[in-house]
């Protein structure tokens, strides 16, 4: 299945306040009519909900501006970004593109001048005092910021199917041994242990992120991206053994599956559990499923007290063709009442401290819990960690592991991927 872009225009109604906009010049907007062009990659199920629900917010309080939805299939960006850097290096940006906090939106857009500052608009809109300081501090570089944030997403969760785990008398497992021993009672009964949706690589990236975690703990996963961990050491082999051990328990059709496909065989118990991010939150309840009865999540194996991190932002390109609507664009995405329609909706919880968390269902409540308690890490296949080209060579590694099972091989590439990203 290759991606397709789907271009769906959206007539909008609503009003709403003019913003700012200091670097418009006379004219511009005259010329370009009322509509702004929005960039993302959501289309599976809770994806789609919450981006339709801010839109809709968007149309209530912006009367006279039509969406354009440049929405490209395919999760976690990987078709959206390589559209994203043709239409970039073309000149032909966008009004807004999602794109994720950290490593990426830095390495990605604003060494490189793609991007406005929008340190002006947190000003504006009183943003530096209702956003976590963590994630503020992901999206300053040279003392601007350059995004804004819409959500924080949680990567490191094991979802599982509590009808099977109960008929099969398993308690949720708490780590990877668990899940090991597990296997055969889940076998037993017809049921695939692991689902996983491979057909983009970046699932199994995410899956190894957490079994980094898991080996590493919070210092020794955090030493990865600073060059204080050995890639070639001892936790990634522990890492590697693990993903060795557990490819076996997974569905032999992956590399067919999308994450939503692999998430609907969790869905329908004929898989037994998944590692994903908590957008499965938000597909499991766009397919009427009930987190916490139907089904049941847990930090992944071995992480508990540790929350993966990211989140998506929203961009103001240089040259955006409408720049002054792109503004009002951003300044929903950044206030209360567009993250209470987009986030209950997406799974993610919202970035804004200052939301109403009576919206948010029972998994979004224990991931208000644990981002307010936990320790904070970087997600390495979701931007935060990693600049992408490094993201992707440790992605090439793993697809190459996945053949060949070869644990020294793999540790010897994922160092020498460090030493090619300058952190080792
Ligand atoms: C991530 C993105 C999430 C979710 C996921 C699956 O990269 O941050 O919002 O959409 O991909 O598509």
């Amino acid at each position: 299945m290759r991606a397709k872009a789907a271009a769906i225009a959206v007539a909008i109604l609503g009003c709403g306040a003019p913003s700012t906009a200091p670097e418009s010049t006379p004219g511009e907007n005259a010329a370009q009519e009322s509509s702004v062009e929005i960039f993302s990659w959501w289309t599976a199920g809770g994806e789609l909900e919450g981006l339709q629900a801010l839109f809709d917010h968007f149309q209530r309080t912006n009367q006279d501006i039509r969406i354009e939805n440049a929405v490209v299939e395919g999760g976690g960006g990987v078709n959206a970004q390589s559209e994203l850097a043709t239409r970039m290096g073309n000149a032909d940006p966008p009004d807004s593109f999602q794109v994720h906090a950290g490593e990426e939106l830095h390495s990605s857009w604003v060494a490189g001048g793609a991007l406005e500052p929008v340190t002006w608009l947190f000003d504006e809109q009183g943003w530096r005092e209702v956003f976590p300081s963590g994630l503020l501090d992901t999206l300053y570089r040279d003392g601007e910021l350059w995004a804004v944030p819409l959500n924080i997403h949680r990567a490191n969760v094991l979802w599982y199917n509590r009808e099977v785990f109960a008929a099969a008398s398993l308690s949720p497992p708490e780590s990877w041994q668990d899940v090991l021993e597990a296997a055969p009672a889940l076998q037993e009964s017809g049921v695939i242990p692991i689902a996983l949706g491979s057909e983009y690589a970046w699932t199994v990236t995410q899956w190894f992120e957490t079994l980094l975690l898991a080996e590493l703990g919070v210092a020794g996963y955090r030493g990865l991206w600073s060059g204080s961990t050995d890639w070639r050491g001892a936790g990634v082999t522990r890492a590697l053994e693990t993903l060795r051990a557990l490819l076996p328990l997974v569905d032999p059709e992956h590399a067919a599956l999308a994450w939503d496909e692999a998430a609907q065989r969790v869905a329908d118990g004929r898989a037994g559990m998944m590692v994903m991010g908590d957008w499965a939150a938000g597909y499991f309840s766009s397919q009427r499923l009930e987190l916490g009865l139907d089904i049941g999540w847990l930090p992944a194996p071995g992480t508990a007290g540790a929350f993966q991190m990211l989140s998506d932002t929203f961009s103001l390109p240089r040259g955006a063709p409408h720049r002054d609507n792109a503004v009002r664009w951003l300044i929903a995405c950044g206030s209360v009442e567009g993250q209470d329609a987009f986030n209950p909706l997406k799974g993610s919880i919202p970035a804004r401290l200052d939301a109403d968390r009576t919206l948010y269902g029972e998994y979004a409540q224990t991931a208000l819990r644990d981002f307010a308690q936990d320790e904070i890490v970087p997600s390495l296949t979701h931007g935060a960690a990693a600049a992408p080209a490094w993201a992707s060579a440790i992605e090439a590694v793993l697809t190459e592991f996945e053949r060949e099972l070869d644990v020294s091989a793999a540790s010897e590439a994922l160092g020498k991927a460090c030493s090619n990203a300058g952190r080792c």
